[in-house]
């Protein structure tokens, strides 16, 4: 089968701070173990990355430390690059963007994107802090999102709704470094026509029927809303210089030239392995399927954006093949917040553990399709039950049965019986499975068919007891290990992409000859054809203990100011508040659903006009009872059909576990009256 050629990336992550388990489980991780796969195929695969040292998001902390900004990027580049060391995520190159590589190939796209009429200068306003003395770009500014009306969303995007803003959009803003408002001022800058791109994006984008839903109705939308032209420079004094006339005082805008980071760093890599032009045969070959990993939010600059960037370019680039964008992962129950230090800190969390329950973990519970969680406990408890009580206990107990009874080796049987063929082949069809599964991105099921195939070991091995029959049938327990080894070599590779080291370290124990990557998925094909000569018995897994995981639950517990989950969310402005018709109502009439012994059919009289509601309260109210009630319903619900009777309002009541009470007046009010 001809190789195929992959180039994959993950998003260039801030040189301003840490690396947290949010961004590894976003964006790096489900990369890594991508590409580990594709290496374990044979196919020609480049891990591309490096540090977005540019723009607003370093500057401010530079601003912040009182220090200049490469120093900012210099620090936080080797703080992050060994934090990917230490979770064992290797990249062909990690590189950075203030290089001179990627100056000279941003200004190029500038410039090409200009010659060929995709670029514009307007004057507009911007806002401009009198305080500070200077236009405040993007993130120096703060205020309430004017499509979802959270607060605290910053100038660029707005975190609870995911929406592009421009900062003068904002309700209310605020100056962030001395918190005065701001006053409107022009500037001239240099804007992206998008609209130009429209028509060619769309049938992109259409083209693309196997990307994630997320991902597609993200854009879908935005498409439909209308592109508009994008300012692509800033009034900011770090940055690339734009290459063109009168452009005092203005950069690139940092997510205008970050992406292009892609292809320098890829240059970069060619330069380093010697072959300055091998970044070519990735860049520009039709074959290569450009995989952009990222987390949700930054789905617009990737599949929009920056294709269109590629697009008005001369040289033909490569568009992405696709674009897996992840959901959020949350920390004990709560939105993970790195100005309010609620995080677990990659740096940190390896002084007290190896990279392999958190791999495991993270790919095991990875956002893929929702947001999840990260709970200590759990992390724990999944490591503990599926990594060492059993994986690492089914290898551990056929190697050392097998060790002792059979000289050191796991046998090759003389014949197999038919139901052992039958398990031999269930084998290759999970392999299939798992196979299928690593390739369209769905990590989570692949580590469960896993640990499910281990489980499924640790019970064969139970059932056919051994230990009994080495004493009375030598050769059907030889048959008995022979199939227990094949589990344990299959096991070896498919666990390969997620926890590569423990992989290794089986393999090591196995005595093959050659290594992993060489055997790779092709190697499990074929039966194996020579006994198995058993290494050195390792541990594969040690347990956590449980010491260790209460000191991490209590360093978070005694952040103060823990960040709620929904935060932007759940705070509303009053004008959506104001959408909402609540009124009182009275019941009139009141009856049993058939079939449906929590529901009642209540008549409601709301002034002039009278609903039906189907309520969930039987199990707590009488429909006798309940006549002539006034209680409080939220009049504009969108009807609902429920158990084949419409429902044309809600009605609300306090639940506490079983109890319900529902909300009545306490005073005389005539129904239809409106809640304030
Ligand atoms: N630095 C950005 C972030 O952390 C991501 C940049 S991705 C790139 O959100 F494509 F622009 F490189
Ligand atoms: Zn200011």
């Amino acid at each position: 089968m001809a190789k195929e050629k992959y180039l994959v990336t993950s998003a260039l992550p801030y040189a301003n701070g840490d690396l947290h388990i949010g961004h590894i489980a976003g964006a790096y991780l489900p990369a890594d173990i991508f590409v580990r796969f594709q290496k374990l195929l044979g196919n020609d695969v480049i891990y591309i990355c490096g540090t977005d040292e540019h723009g607003a998001p370093i500057s401010i902390k530079a601003e912040q430390e009182n220090v200049p900004p490469r120093k900012i990027v210099d620090k936080y580049h080797k703080r992050i690059k060994s934090a990917f060391d230490g979770l064992d995520i290797q990249f062909e190159n990690f590189s950075g963007t203030d290089r001179k590589v990627h100056y000279k190939l941003s200004q190029n796209f500038f410039s090409d994107l200009n010659k060929n009429g995709f670029i514009q200068t307007h004057t507009n306003e911007q806002l401009y802090c009198e305080n500070c003395n200077r236009f405040l770009p993007d993130r120096y500014v703060e205020g309430e999102c004017p499509f979802c009306h959270s607060e605290g969303a910053r100038g660029d995007q707005c975190d609870s709704c995911g929406k592009l803003i421009d900062a003068i959009q904002l309700t209310n803003p605020l100056c962030i470094t001395c918190r005065s408002t701001p006053i409107i001022r022009e500037t001239t800058n240099w804007f992206l026509n998008l609209p130009k791109f429209s028509d060619k994006l769309q049938k992109w984008i259409e083209s693309k029927t196997e990307w994630k839903d997320n991902v597609k109705k993200f854009i879908l939308n935005w498409l439909k809303s209308g592109l508009k032209e994008r300012a692509i420079t800033r009034d900011l004094n770090w940055g690339i210089p734009v290459p063109t006339e009168n452009t005092d005082g203005k950069v690139l805008y940092v997510w205008f030239e970050a992406p292009i980071g892609y292809i320098s760093s890829t240059i970069e890599w060619s330069e380093k392995i010697g072959k300055p032009e091998k970044w070519r045969d990735y860049w520009f070959d039709k074959n290569t399927k450009l995989i952009h990993f990222i987390g949700k939010d930054n789905i617009p600059f990737h599949t929009i954006i920056w294709p269109a960037m590629l697009m008005g370019q001369d040289k033909k680039y490569i568009l992405p093949d696709d674009v897996p964008a992840n959901e959020y992962l949350n920390l004990e129950k709560n939105k993970i917040s790195t100005s309010k230090n609620y995080a677990v800190w990659i740096n940190e969390y390896l002084e007290e553990f190896s990279e392999i329950p958190l791999r495991y973990y993270l790919a095991a519970n990875a956002p893929e399709n929702k947001d999840t969680d990260f709970v200590w406990k759990e992390f724990q408890e999944k490591y503990n039950t599926d990594l060492a009580n059993t994986f690492g206990n089914f290898v551990n107990r056929v190697l050392k049965f097998s060790d002792k009874h059979f000289e050191h080796t796991i046998p090759l049987p003389q014949k197999i019986s038919n139901k052992n063929e039958e398990i031999l082949t269930n084998i290759s069809d999970i392999r299939e499975k798992i196979k299928q599964l690593y390739q369209t991105f769905k990590v989570r099921k692949a580590c469960k068919m896993i640990i499910d195939l281990a489980r499924f070991g640790n019970q064969y091995f139970d059932n056919t007891i051994p230990w009994k029959t080495i004493k009375t049938d030598r050769k059907s327990t030889a048959e008995m290990m022979f199939i227990c080894g094949e589990i344990i070599r299959n096991l070896a590779i498919v666990i390969y992409p997620i926890i590569p080291s423990s992989s290794k370290k089986l393999w090591k124990m196995l005595g093959f000859d050659k290594s992993i990557l060489k055997y790779g998925w092709n190697g499990l094909s074929a039966k194996s054809d020579k006994p198995i000569i058993i290494q050195n018995i390792e541990t594969l897994f040690e347990k956590i203990p449980d010491d260790l995981i209460e000191r991490q639950v209590n360093k978070l517990k005694n952040l103060n100011n823990i960040p709620q989950k929904t935060s932007g969310k759940k705070i509303i402005s009053f004008e959506t508040f104001q959408k909402l018709d609540l009124r009182i109502a009275k019941i009139i009439a009141a009856e049993k659903v058939k079939k449906a012994d929590k529901l009642l059919k209540l008549q409601i009289s709301i002034g002039s006009i009278t609903k039906q509601i189907i309520a969930g309260i039987a199990k707590n109210y009488s429909p006798k009872e309940l006549i002539g009630k006034n209680i409080l319903i939220l009049n504009n619900l969108e009807p609902a059909i429920i158990k084949g009777e419409k429902s044309e309002a809600m009605l609300l009541a306090v639940v506490d576990g079983e109890n319900l009470s529902l909300l009545i007046p306490e005073k005389e009010i005539p129904e239809g009256s409106k809640v304030l």
